[in-house]
């Protein structure tokens, strides 16, 4: 087959822009710098193929460049149509590694640029991945089935115009090489998965017997979930609701659909300004805490007609229906922050008689036949890394510096790990955290080792027992 392609960004006369902002970033990345002290002269992970999947915004390219700094040989691509930052990306290809990824791209080509992006020259996979909702995992494994006899993916019917393209670009590797797929899992030795939704996949692949390689649930790290999707959402929800329409939200009823770690970040941010939150919850104890904050707790359709902001934070599909769109408030404001656009039911509001206007990419009006009219946001995918740029970069310092540990834990105990799913040690989630204390001027306090012995734990940790909570 032909060699593949060096990079494709959108332009990269936006490369010495990325360039100073990933300096800028890289002093309020302290995890993923000590990282780079403590390991790059060792080059861990010298010559590793690894493949990324992961929005390719400025953190995630300090997160790139520290994969480099130990050694690794990486290519890469966004997890999502709407994410990149284009001078990000092109800041990255300035430097050689291969990155296919640009700003609003369509279905065929963002699965085109996964497929770049776990094509390393030879014919070779990677050795390792960095997943983010598990698109690159989903895409080996389909090809793997599908190449040793298993069509049911294939010629089943798609349940969204996502999964035909997948379909599509499986039949059409399979007509060229109906080995590609066995050949790229063939030395694949782990996956270290950055989100809720993609470790979900992971969990349901193990049981059903299906999966391929050991991984580690970055997401459940607790500098990762309690961290990212908690206080990164606190301030990137109400930064992508801001920038897509300057709509004032003190005063305003925002609807948060679930109270998981994105939802009580999400209520926080829109609280912060002032907006009137109320939650809905399926889950008893989570609904109670959404309660004991001081938020209203009451089913979607009690919100109907009363609320001005609704964001769906739950992984869970069809939260917000067609028919709850019907019966909106005019001038609703409709988003989601949870990782897939099937939160909403996009598709039957694209085929409905409501009339989009474009306002501006990632912005669209919906006029429905009575006159009244909502605003969708990112087309109903993310809407803090659509409409804005995503997290912070301290917060996603946590993030990366456990994606950067489970590569390194993943490659040196490759013979070592069976498959399953596991979560880094809270030993290195510890340390994670110790990382990042100094540069917002953090003073720890010592156990005395009087300490230590009353409340049984050792004077440099871990400090807690594996059921605690936090
Ligand atoms: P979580 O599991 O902590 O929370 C989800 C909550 O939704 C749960 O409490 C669940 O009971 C609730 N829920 C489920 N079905 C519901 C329904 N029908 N109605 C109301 N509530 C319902 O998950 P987490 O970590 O909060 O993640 C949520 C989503 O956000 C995932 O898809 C995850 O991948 C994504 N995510 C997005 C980020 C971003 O920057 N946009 C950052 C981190 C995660």
């Amino acid at each position: 087959t032909a060699a593949p392609l060096p990079y494709k960004v959108a332009d990269m006369s936006l490369a010495s822009w990325g360039r100073k902002e990933i300096d800028i970033a890289e002093q309020e990345m302290p995890g993923l710098m000590s990282i780079r002290a403590k390991y790059a002269a060792g080059q861990p992970l010298a010559g590793v193929r690894i493949t990324g999947s992961l929005h390719m915004t400025i953190q995630t390219a300090v997160l790139i460049e520290t994969l480099k700094d130990l050694g690794a040989d990486v290519r890469w691509a966004s997890c999502n149509i709407f994410s990149t930052q284009d001078h990000a990306a092109a800041a990255i290809a300035e430097t050689g590694t291969p990155v296919f990824a640009w700003k609003g791209e369509t279905l065929e080509e963002y699965w085109w640029c996964t497929y770049q992006a776990l094509t390393f020259p030879g014919d070779k996979g990677p050795q390792m991945v960095v997943d983010d909702g598990g698109d690159v995992t989903l895409l080996i494994h389909k090809g793997v089935e599908l190449e040793a006899g298993d069509r049911s993916f294939v010629d089943g019917k798609a349940g969204s115009e996502e999964e035909a393209v997948i379909q599509q670009l499986l039949l059409k590797v399979l007509a060229e090489d109906p080995q590609h797929w066995t050949k790229v899992a063939k030395e694949w030795r782990g996956v270290s998965e950055e989100t809720t939704t993609g470790v979900h996949r992971l969990y349901d692949m193990m049981k059903k017997g299906k999966l391929l390689v050991p991984a580690i649930n970055v997401n459940d790290s607790v500098t990762k979930s309690k961290f990212d999707n908690l206080y990164g959402c606190k301030e990137s929800l109400a930064d992508g609701i801001k920038r897509a329409t300057d709509v004032m939200m003190g005063g305003k009823v925002a609807v948060i659909c679930g109270y998981g770690d994105v939802g009580k970040g999400s209520a926080q941010s829109l609280r912060g300004m002032g907006a009137r939150i109320i939650v809905t919850e399926v889950d008893p104890i989570n609904a109670l805490q959404a309660a004991m904050e001081g938020f209203e707790v009451t089913t979607l359709e009690d919100t109907l007609g009363r609320g001005d902001i609704y964001v769906t934070c739950t992984g869970n599909v069809d939260i917000i229906t067609f028919e709850h769109m019907q019966k909106m408030k005019d001038q609703a404001i409709v988003c989601n922050i949870g990782h897939f656009d099937n939160e909403i039911q996009m598709d039957r509001l694209n085929t409905s008689d409501a009339i989009k206007l474009e306002i501006k990419p990632q912005v669209h009006k919906y006029t429905f036949p009575n006159g009244n009219a909502i605003f969708v946001l990112a087309e109903g995918r993310l809407v803090n890394l659509g409409c804005a740029t995503g997290h912070p970069s301290f917060v996603m310092s946590n993030s990366f510096s456990n994606q950067t540990l489970a590569q390194l834990d993943l490659w040196e105990n490759r013979d070592k790990y069976a498959v399953g799913v596991y979560v880094l040690p809270k030993k290195l989630d510890e340390e994670v955290a110790r990382l990042h204390l100094e540069k917002i001027g953090v003073k720890l306090t010592t156990l005395s080792p009087k300490q230590a012995d009353y409340i049984g734990v050792s004077v440099e940790g871990p400090y807690k027992a594996e059921t605690y909570r936090y």
